[in-house]
């Protein structure tokens, strides 16, 4: 087959949902492989959208999003995180995922090179090399204590021309999570070189010790050269809406808008209105969400330790546990094995990139009784 676009050749489908296609949607299946909340959006906020659409809010609007939507955000972020953005640094995106893709688009032109951290979401260097970026590694490490990144490694990769940094912190897979002292010299570097920073937040309020995770939101000031990506599926259990935003510098607003106005145009009103809800009035069901997460995490822990062939970095943040199975090389060999013998959806860490060979990836984001059932399940294979 001749691909249109030269690019498209480095491409990998997705692990993940190749795995998927064998059992989605089937009966007795505990679907653990993608990264999103077992229950529904809540009902606040859906019977929000109910009623914009019944009022007829069916119409095209701004590339940028609605002004009560990006006023509402920047508001949002300025009480959490003592920042001081306005409605114009906010740009609404049909997604995360499409707030990765404008930021590829607004930065990156063929041959630019990338660098960030391994293992990773695969769309989010998958998207830089769509648009022909190449995109440097730097392995994050494994200890029984969590994952760790020497910032070192990453610096020296930035050395032979690369113009930007991309960092998903807390990070899916691994649960990964930069500290505020790590973000500062991340920052400080990046205004030292003028290298760009895309920042991937969308786990920021995943996370069960603090109110949100250290941010970079908190630290830039007008002017830096940080692109914030945020999202509404996973805090507020919105995966299947496609809303998300990118906190951006106000001069870059415009291309951003331009960029929208190319692709998708703007996001459905009755979408939008429904985000003014979640912002405003989504802390207790982020405050629930997270209390059960880290019961699942406790349980998964427990259980896990009496395994002993698992090797589990305790994760920081974001509801995955991503750990390796000794004696296994082919992780969605194994994965799909796994799947047919215990009906449990397990992600296969190759998913995330070589990197990731050996690991698998369980999304806890479900009631502890599930996830009990599909533990329950998987101990004769992973004993
Ligand atoms: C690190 C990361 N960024 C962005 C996204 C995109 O989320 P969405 O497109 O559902 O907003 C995901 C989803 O899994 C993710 O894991």
């Amino acid at each position: 087959m001749t691909l249109t676009r030269s690019s498209l050749g480095a491409l990998q489908e997705s692990l993940i949902r190749k795995l998927a296609n064998q059992a989605m949607g089937q009966a007795g299946v505990v679907p653990l492989w993608f990264g999103e909340p077992d229950r529904p959006t809540p009902e606040f906020i859906r019977e929000v959208a109910k009623s914009s659409l019944d009022e007829g809010n069916t119409f095209y609007q701004p590339n940028a999003g609605i002004p009560a939507l990006r006023q509402a955000i920047s508001s949002y972020m300025n009480t959490l995180y003592g920042s001081r953005f306005g409605a114009e640094n906010i740009v609404v995106t049909g997604s995360g995922m499409a707030a990765v893709m404008l930021a590829g688009q607004c930065l990156v032109s063929p041959g630019d090179v990338l660098v960030t951290h391994v293992p990773t979401w695969p769309n989010l260097p998958s998207a830089q090399q769509v648009l022909g970026a190449e995109v440097r590694r730097v392995p994050l490490e494994a200890k029984a204590d969590g994952w760790t990144l020497d910032l070192d490694r990453l610096f020296e990769a930035c050395a032979r021309g690369a113009k930007a940094l991309l960092i998903n912190s807390p990070s899916n897979p691994t649960g990964w999570m930069l500290s505020d002292e790590e973000q500062q010299t991340i920052l400080d570097f990046c205004r030292k070189r003028g290298l760009w920073l895309i920042a991937d937040e969308v786990y920021n309020r995943i996370v069960f010790d603090r109110p949100y995770a250290p941010t970079f939101a908190d630290k830039i000031v007008e002017g830096d050269r940080v692109i914030i990506i945020n999202s509404f599926s996973k805090s507020w259990a919105m995966t299947g809406w496609r809303l998300g935003w990118l906190t951006v510098p106000k001069h870059l607003t415009p291309t951003f808008e331009m960029l929208t106005e190319y692709s998708t145009s703007c996001v459905l009103g009755a979408t939008q209105v429904a985000g003014i809800a979640a912002v405003e009035r989504g802390e207790t069901f982020i405050r629930e969400s997270n209390e059960r997460y880290r019961a699942s995490l406790e349980l998964l822990h427990s259980r896990f330790a009496a395994l002993p062939r698992i090797f589990f970095p305790p994760p920081r943040a974001a509801f995955y546990a991503f750990f390796a199975v000794e004696g296994v090389a082919d992780s969605f060999r194994f994965a799909s094995e796994t799947l047919a013998s215990t009906r449990v959806g397990l992600a296969p860490g190759a998913a995330f990139g070589p990197e990731g060979e050996g690991f698998l990836r369980l999304c806890f984001a479900v009631e502890p009784d599930l996830l009990a059932e599909a533990l329950e399940r998987l101990e004769p294979v992973l004993f």
